[in-house]
């Protein structure tokens, strides 16, 4: 499949078949993750799979958007290891988590499998129930699996709603 079709095929899903997602498929993903650019190439990124029962059931008191996701990655940068821009004293930890965050879902898509980029976080609780993600900014954590047949497992009316070409690129 050719990247467009992949970019626009990738859609939020939110609910998952009650099927296993192959280990084989969650290593290619962390793999796309690993290979991500980064500013400096600092890799200033950590990512979190979470599969164990005890990890899904913390990341459930964290936000109601797990989707009952057996494998959750938990994506975030750490400003200490980020480069800084001098111009204006931008710390780059967010951007490159966001970038490799971008892989994930799009890696994620072109193995046949679903997932929504989740925003809404607890985040001083992730990082008390997670103290290795306490010297993170967290950008998102993302539910892996197969979307189910039904309408919230497909596209939502949202996903089809884009801003025009017009309206969102300017040729200076
Ligand atoms: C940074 C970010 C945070 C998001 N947080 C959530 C979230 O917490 N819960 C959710 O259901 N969707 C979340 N989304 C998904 C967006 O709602 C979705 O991408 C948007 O509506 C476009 O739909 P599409 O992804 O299906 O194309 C988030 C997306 C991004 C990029």
């Amino acid at each position: 499949m050719d990247f467009l079709t992949l970019a626009k095929e990738r859609y939020s899903c939110r609910k998952f078949k009650d099927q296993p997602v192959e280990q084989e498929k969650i290593d290619k993903i962390i793999e796309a993750a690993i290979s991500a650019p980064s500013a400096t190439n600092a890799q200033p990124v950590h990512f979190w799979l979470i599969n164990s029962a005890d990890g899904l059931k913390k990341i459930n008191e964290v936000t109601p958007y797990g989707f009952g996701a057996s494998n959750i990655i938990v994506v975030g940068g750490k400003p200490a290891e980020a480069w800084i821009r001098k111009s204006d004293g931008k710390n780059f930890s967010e951007v490159d988590a966001a970038i490799a965050a971008s892989h994930i879902i799009l890696a994620v898509q072109a193995l046949g499998l679903r997932t929504t980029w989740v925003g809404v976080i607890d985040i001083p609780k992730i990082k008390e129930l997670f103290p290795e993600m306490a010297e993170y900014e967290i950008v998102g954590l993302f539910p892996i699996g197969y979307a189910d047949d039904s309408a919230a497992g497909q596209p939502s009316k949202r996903h089809f709603m884009r801003k025009t070409r017009d309206e969102i690129v300017t040729i200076l």
